[in-house]
């Protein structure tokens, strides 16, 4: 089916974000609120989104003005009724959200696709409060959706095949990457990412190093952010509910550290609340941190393990093991959404061709000491230790994840 008329329910953050990449690729949207006030604010960001560009000098006034000119606001829900797909960004909470399926549901055309922007919630579950199950699909956008080129596209499962080539067309046609992934707890992305920013949060608990000097060992490595200051701009909140709904899915290798919760209980949320592992504005060292960190320390009984490059990005190798085991997604779309997604060093092409070039033996080797040392989230995922045994140890044998010639 090919999709033009498109709706976005919710105009807060991932909402007007989202309302802007479908403008810039050309195709008008109804960007809906419950309050006029709370449209208005998505217009804005809308605008400036778009006056940033002008500024820059990569987009004329006038230019700017038909992009505007392409949304169309409204708090009636009824003015969806002719759109060829809506996807919703409204809190992420399931009852709300199954309260917008199922109202868009009783106003959508039959073949109108209905896509949710869900960070972690069961797509299979919003499927159930429509009757076109078959037509609804998972559309995760990243933050700053206008910057990101990933989209993962999560089938639930009764998710139609027509409905997910749909949904990749429509994709590609906003200019972005997608990725199929199989539903599950963090879909790919928020899934090896958790674990690495859990073990960074043990490091700092552990005291070897300061939140700073991770920081700049990971941007030296070739991620753009360090882990903590990725956590301060995602907000701290949102990323310790991420790991506690991980947790609950997988069990001890993803318990997390005292730290999170500590930070949250002193409404630590990151920059938008004043402060999260560093203080704001500024993003400055704070000695609170250390304070909270040993505190968390004493009740995790973390002992004194230095942090280490491998130590946390083996998190993300052995993660991606099981996702591939599980047939979340391909080697190739994990290693496509490490790069567009997590911004993983282009020169290093992904976390698994990164793996492959280390050696499946010594991550084998690695994890297998880690487990020793440090306990059950290091529990190296039975893929790799396989593999190793296989003899497929990554490029040296040319045959690892991937192939090599
Ligand atoms: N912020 C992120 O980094 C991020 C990234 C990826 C996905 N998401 C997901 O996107 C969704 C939205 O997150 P956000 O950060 O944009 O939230 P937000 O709070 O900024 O925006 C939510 C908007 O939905 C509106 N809303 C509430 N109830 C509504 C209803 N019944 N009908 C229509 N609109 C309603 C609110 O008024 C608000 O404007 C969530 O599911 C979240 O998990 C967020």
């Amino acid at each position: 089916m090919y999709i033009y008329k498109t709706g976005v329910v919710g105009a807060g953050a991932m909402g007007a974000e989202i309302a802007q990449v479908i403008t810039f690729a050309g195709l008008p949207v109804i960007l809906h609120d419950i309050e006029q006030r709370f449209v208005d604010k998505g217009m804005e960001r809308i605008r400036s989104i778009y006056a940033r560009r002008v500024e820059k000098g990569k987009m004329s006034a006038d230019e700017l003005e038909k992009k505007m000119a392409l949304v169309t606001t409204t708090t009636r829900l009824e003015d969806l009724r002719a759109a060829d797909i809506v996807i919703e960004a409204v809190p992420e909470k399931m009852d709300l959200k199954k309260q917008v399926f199922s109202k868009l549901d009783g106003i959508l055309g039959p073949s109108a696709i209905l896509a949710s922007n869900t960070s972690a919630l069961s797509i299979s579950a919003l499927g159930s409060a429509t009757k076109r199950p078959g037509r609804v699909i998972g559309l995760h956008f990243f933050y700053p959706a206008h910057v990101m080129k990933l989209i993962e596209i999560i089938p639930g499962l009764a998710t139609s095949d027509e409905t997910v080539d749909d949904a990749l067309a429509f994709t590609e046609s906003l200019r972005k990457i997608p990725i199929r992934v199989n539903e599950c707890a963090g879909f790919l992305i928020n899934r090896l990412l958790m674990p690495y920013l859990n073990e960074c949060a043990y490091c700092l608990e552990e005291g070897s190093e300061g939140a700073r000097a991770i920081d700049e060992k990971i941007v030296k490595f070739g991620l753009p952010m360090g882990p903590f200051t990725l956590v301060d701009t995602l907000g701290l909140d949102i990323c310790k509910d991420v790991g506690e709904v991980l947790h609950a899915s997988y069990g001890a290798r993803m318990r997390p550290a005292a730290l999170w919760r500590k930070l949250f209980e002193k409404k630590r949320f990151g920059i938008k609340s004043g402060a999260g592992f560093y203080t704001y504005p500024g993003g400055k060292e704070d000695p609170e941190l250390q304070a909270l960190a040993q505190s968390a320390a004493s009740e995790d009984k973390s002992g004194k393990s230095p942090f280490a490059l491998d130590r946390v990005l083996y998190q993300m190798i052995n993660e991606a093991a099981y996702c591939l085991e599980e047939r979340v997604s391909t080697a190739r779309e994990i290693d496509l959404g490490m790069v567009a997604g997590l911004g993983f060093p282009q020169e290093k092409e992904g976390i698994l061709r990164y793996a492959d070039s280390i050696g499946l033996d010594t991550v084998l080797e690695k994890l297998t000491s880690y487990h020793h040392e440090l306990g059950e989230r290091f529990w190296p995922a039975p893929r790799i230790r396989r593999m190793v045994e296989a003899g497929f140890l990554g490029r040296k044998t040319k045959q690892g994840f991937f192939t090599y010639s």
